[in-house]
């Protein structure tokens, strides 16, 4: 199988013919049922979109106070809902208490070593409101930021909600991620808590959180000013008095009343980290009245949730995807999520397929690099497993090569469940361009076409439109609800970064994604990769500075330039290119040392799979090092394009013989 998809290059993904229609099972019972239907409905949320937004908010979200107007738009800044009073709590738990879903599950979750909870819709209420009052007496108050660090265990998704509860801004920092990152997001968004376990359990190994912020904060007593720590593994930990507490004994006596703080809708929901091609990640900012409602609707109708479905989206909640469509899309329409802490893993690879099974998973949302792993642990493990409760696949974060897509259809949903391909960002809060599993059919490797009131167009640097297929840059012609509002406290990095970088049509504001892709002759939009210097290795994004940077910081790194290689299981992998600083040898112990040191700065994802050491880097006359050549380098390609553009032209054919004896 694996094969097929080494082969899966462009030209393959141009050359699929495949259409798989949705069941007419499926469609009879789901909410938008035809592609007549979804046209219609398309055309309604373009013809007049205020209308079209504000009849949804009104039907399908809680609102203490009614808005006064549905958009005002001032390019690039727009706000949504003005005036209107909410709270996403509310809409995510309250709501549900008066209904029969007050005993159903909200939650269900299993941790690694197998312990499992599942707390209904009135536990989870009881739960967010203490951890909220336990906030609230710290002192955390109405946009106050808190950061939670976590493994994936009830009490992070607990602690999001508490945070929206009371009004506070959160900001989820992958459990991954090291102390060195973890303190650039702290001192970034000026966290006053910082929520965390003493550890989590991954991979069969115990993941010492605790420990790392104990490093992130050494010394930095003004990032800060406590830590609330939630007992996970019962590992010692060293508890800093004054500064750190457990959050069983905060809990003692606490009130589990805590009615939800009136928030308006254009306030701050959550910050979240993401790379750019920046070295400094950039915090996204959501605010709530938009993002409740676009991530409500997009749940609803893309997975297509029905009272009685058991829904699994295995993104981690430190990634936009588990904050939209593990936490608050769900939550808001009522259903029950799974969250499952641990990873398949040598000793347990099929323990996805055993969830789906004991849980009788109904809805499975994925990325293709878990797809990928699965498909080269063979289909012996998943054909063991009972996985006929699934009625819906979805898969996000990267394309998906046709012949994945395939064996995803065939041998996960027995070809009866269709499959979404779900295209979005952080910065777009939720899903942009999809099929709709009841109306659209599917073409594997296309996420298909725009979601109702979304206007995607494919252009030239110069922001003329390009012909149906042919490849250019993905953008989105108007505002929509969940659009990020700012990158927090960088203004006009938010303009420049996503507004202003066609040249010819600045003053047209439209949004820039970094995306390219092309458009075939049915409208269908097939996302080919990013266009600036951000990777995407396993779903997760990487901007090549930063990576950089984190090499650069070493002492014997004298310049590093970082691109991504084709890899069959993560879509891509780090290729970096470093000289040395004189008096330090290349040898595979500092490569090893350096991929390490990678690791530190960062976070086991940003591991580089191949560290080539070089004497001199391409560069132009002005010094800047051109990555188009190093990236054909790293792919094993032949070098193409214009050489006279660099000054050592001859060093090109050196990386290429020596790159060799990397690949
Ligand atoms: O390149 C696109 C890719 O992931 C990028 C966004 O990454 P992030 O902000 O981390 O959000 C990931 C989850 C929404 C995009 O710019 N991407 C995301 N979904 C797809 C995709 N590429 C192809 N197909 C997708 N379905």
């Amino acid at each position: 199988m694996l094969n097929h998809h080494k082969e899966d290059t462009i030209e393959s993904v141009l050359k699929e013919k495949r259409i798989i229609h949705p069941p007419s099972t499926f469609s009879a019972n789901a909410r938008i049922k035809s592609f007549q239907d979804y046209e219609k409905l398309y055309q309604e949320s373009i013809s007049d979109s205020e209308n079209f937004w504000g009849n949804l908010a009104e039907k399908e979200l809680h609102w203490f106070n009614k808005w006064d107007r549905v958009l005002e738009w001032d390019p690039p800044h727009a706000k949504w809902f003005l005036n209107g009073k909410l709270n996403i709590t509310y809409n995510c738990i309250d709501r549900h208490l008066t209904s029969s879903r007050r005993n159903k599950p909200a939650i269900v979750w299993e941790g690694e070593p197998g312990d499992s909870r599942t707390l209904t819709y009135e536990e989870l209420h009881v739960e967010v409101c203490k951890f909220a009052n336990v906030l609230k007496q710290l002192k955390v108050t109405k946009g106050d930021c808190v950061a939670i660090y976590m493994p994936m265990i009830p009490e992070a998704i607990i602690a999001m909600l508490a945070c929206a509860r009371i009004g506070s801004v959160h900001t989820v920092i992958f459990g991954g991620f090291s102390a060195e990152s973890l303190k650039d997001r702290l001192k970034d968004s000026q966290a006053k808590i910082l929520v965390t376990a003493d550890g989590g359990f991954r991979k069969d190994k115990i993941i010492s959180l605790k420990s790392q912020v104990d490093i992130a904060l050494k010394n930095n007593s003004s990032i800060v000013e406590k830590v609330v720590v939630v007992k996970r593994t019962s590992e010692s930990i060293a508890m800093e008095h004054g500064r750190d507490y457990w959050l069983h004994d905060l809990q003692q006596d606490i009130s589990d009343n805590c009615p939800p703080e009136i928030m308006d809708s254009e306030d701050a929901l959550f910050i979240l980290y993401t790379s750019g091609s920046t070295g400094k990640p950039k915090g996204v900012v959501h605010t709530i009245g938009g993002y409740s409602l676009y991530t409500h609707i997009t749940t609803k109708w893309i997975f297509d949730i029905q009272d009685t479905d058991t829904y699994w989206c295995t993104a981690d909640i430190g990634w936009i995807t588990g904050h939209s469509y593990g936490v608050y899309g769900p939550l808001s329409n009522g259903a029950t999520s799974l969250f499952y802490e641990g990873v398949p893993r040598p000793s347990n690879p099929g323990c996805f397929w055993d969830i789906i099974e004991r849980y009788k998973v109904n809805i499975f949302y994925t990325a293709p690099t878990a797809i990928r792993s699965f498909i080269k642990m063979g289909d012996d493990i998943p054909k063991k497993f009972n996985l006929s409760s699934l009625r819906l696949l979805g898969t996000v974060g990267e394309p998906i090569n046709p012949e994945v897509w395939m064996w995803y259809y065939e041998i996960i949903g027995n070809e009866k469940c269709p499959i979404v391909d779900t295209w979005w960002q952080t910065e777009t809060g939720g899903v942009m361009i999809t099929s709709l599993p009841g109306a659209i059919s599917s073409k594997p490797g296309s996420a298909s076409l725009p979601f109702p009131g979304i206007v995607p167009d494919i252009v030239d640097k110069n922001g003329d439109n390009v012909p149906d297929n042919t490849g250019g840059l993905l953008i989105i012609k108007n505002p929509w609800p969940s659009m990020l509002r700012n990158i927090h406290g960088d203004r006009q990095r938010f303009e420049e970064n996503y507004w202003n970088s066609l040249s010819k049509k600045s003053d047209e504001h439209i949004y820039f994604s970094g995306d390219s892709a092309r458009r075939d002759s049915d409208g269908y939009f097939w996302i080919l990769g990013r266009t600036d210097d951000v990777m995407n290795i396993s779903g997760h994004r990487l901007g090549s500075m930063e990576l950089e940077s984190a090499l650069v910081s070493h002492q014997a790194v004298n310049e590093a330039s970082v691109v991504g290689k084709p890899h069959e299981i993560k879509g891509e992998d780090i290729y970096a290119f470093v000289t040395l600083n004189n008096g330090f040898e290349a040898t595979n112990e500092l490569i090893s040392e350096l991929k390490q040191h990678v690791v530190q700065e960062i976070g086991a994802i940003a591991r580089p799979g191949t560290i080539q050491f070089t004497r001199e880097l391409p560069k132009t006359r002005s010094g800047k090092i051109v990555r188009r050549f190093l990236r054909q380098i790293a792919a094993n390609q032949n070098i193409k394009g214009d050489r006279s553009t660099i000054v050592n032209p001859d060093i090109l054919d050196e990386l290429k013989e020596q790159a060799q004896l990397h690949n």
